[in-house]
């Protein structure tokens, strides 16, 4: 007999109500009949307590710091493999063989290539535009160059759209950032990897070779890895609540980029840097410390805490390694850098920070790396974008194959007037 819990309501009337059961991971309790059957709905604001969906993509135990895509540990990942297979670790649920990456390895890359007309809706921004603005714009747009891969209910077509969007989210935002600083869009080099691709098309210049170090396109390659997915956060659940009213993928895509874009997720990256170059000095960490208690302040500390974490971040643990080996390979000697570690330490030894688990998240680092790298602040979180493309993917294509999928539509609880009489102007005031 299938496990369930017994709900009583005010007026004696009770309702069981059926266990759900993942792999692994706590239950969940199936309220799908509780309103029909009491009349009463849940309040959970935040989704504190609430699990969307089923998915059999990525798992976390935030409690013991653990983060699997498909089964596989992101240790594991990150130690192995590259962000390509990963991407297709996701989408297809299984590591592909030789000839499969291969062949995988070829769609992305023969798909990389931007259209003119792009180009001419790229140059209608103004010049200071931020890229996130830019790349959830193109990314939208996409919908109207490609009406080959907009019809969701054809299973080749959402994945023409998922290579293009993999394919082309790196020539997109290397425009986007070229096209900040009035710089000549560079097209993509098929010849190149992946990473070391988009970074030839940020940084190449028409006048002059690019002499790229390999620790360069290997660092960005692990920080695309350990960003491609991370279950339902807040971008990859807006991604399916807005693919479950049947929109396109690229609109999809794009809401998904808007939501990444606010400083309590993928904003946060950017947010750091600016917060590290404000605290300015290590003996300024007391301060920021100080005020970051304060609730009246207003500040947090930013690239500190986890809605799911509370434990260590196990991203957090192997970026910490990559910045060090970075910025050693580089040469580079950053103050910010000390800054970074003082506030790690002192946050990890404040009863504030470790009574609330506060521990340094995947952002923290990320931005230290993506400095040395000199990819510009404001180009932070189309970093993160660019990672977590094929997460959202993977989700949007597996909510497509959901049997009896609904749209997302939650409740509220009413907190406005009760019913009253319309006024005439005449007879208000
Ligand atoms: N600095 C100082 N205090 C903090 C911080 C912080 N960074 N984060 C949480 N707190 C405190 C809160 O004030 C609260 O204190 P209280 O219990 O005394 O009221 C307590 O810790 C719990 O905080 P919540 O906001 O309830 O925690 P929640 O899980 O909702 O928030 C979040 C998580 C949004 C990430 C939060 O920790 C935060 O704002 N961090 C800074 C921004 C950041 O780094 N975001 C990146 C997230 S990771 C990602 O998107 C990849």
């Amino acid at each position: 007999m299938s496990e369930s819990v017994s709900l009583t309501d005010a007026a004696n009337h009770t309702v069981a109500l059926p266990l759900v059961t993942g792999t692994i991971g706590p239950k969940a309790i199936d309220i799908g009949r509780l309103h029909k059957e009491t009349g009463l709905f849940t309040y959970d604001p935040g989704f504190m307590s609430t699990a969307s969906c089923r998915s059999a993509i990525t798992y976390i135990d935030g409690d013991a710091g653990v983060l699997m895509y498909r089964g596989y540990p992101i240790e594991q990942l990150a130690k192995h493999s590259n962000f390509l297979e990963v991407a297709y670790l996701l989408i297809h649920g299984e590591l592909p063989t030789k000839a499969e990456f291969a062949a995988f390895d070829h769609e992305v890359t023969h798909h990389t290539m931007m259209r003119e007309s792009m180009r001419s809706f790229l140059n209608g921004f103004h010049y200071d535009a931020h890229p996130m603005a830019m790349l959830c714009a193109m990314v939208g747009s996409l919908a109207a160059f490609y009406h080959d891969s907009t019809d969701i209910d054809d299973p080749k077509q959402r994945y023409l759209a998922a290579i293009r969007l993999i394919a082309k989210m790196p020539t997109m935002a290397a425009a986007a950032y070229r096209y900040s600083i009035g710089w000549p869009i560079r097209f993509p080099r098929n010849n190149l990897d992946y990473c070391t691709r988009f970074l030839h098309m940020m940084f190449e210049v028409p006048s002059e070779r690019l002499e790229l170090p390999e620790v360069a396109a290997k660092a960005l390659d692990l920080l695309f890895i350990l960003h491609a997915d991370h279950e339902q956060n807040a971008s990859t659940s807006t991604v399916r609540l807005v693919g479950s009213t049947g929109a396109n993928p690229y609109a999809c895509i794009a809401a998904g980029i808007a939501a990444l874009w606010g400083p309590a997720h993928g904003g946060a990256n950017e947010a750091v840097l600016k917060m590290l170059e404000e605290i300015g000095t290590p003996d300024q960490v007391g301060r920021a410390i100080d005020k970051a208690k304060d609730k009246n302040s207003g500040f947090r500390l930013m690239g500190f805490g986890h809605r799911v974490y509370k434990n260590y971040d196990p991203r957090a643990a192997i970026i910490r390694e990559m910045t060090h080996r970075v910025l050693a390979d580089l040469g580079v000697s950053d103050p910010l850098l000390d800054v970074a570690m003082k506030l790690e330490e002192a946050a990890l030894k404040d009863p504030y920070f470790v009574e609330r688990k506060l521990y340094p998240n995947v952002d923290f680092y990320s931005g230290l790396i993506y400095k040395a790298l000199n990819i510009p602040t404001e180009m932070f979180t189309v970093m993160f974008a660019l990672g977590r493309t094929p997460g959202w993917i993977a989700h949007w294509l597996e909510q497509h194959v959901t049997p009896d999928a609904k749209i997302g539509r939650p409740r509220q609880v009413y907190t406005g007037a009760a019913t009253r009489d319309y006024v005439p102007i005449d007879r208000r005031g």
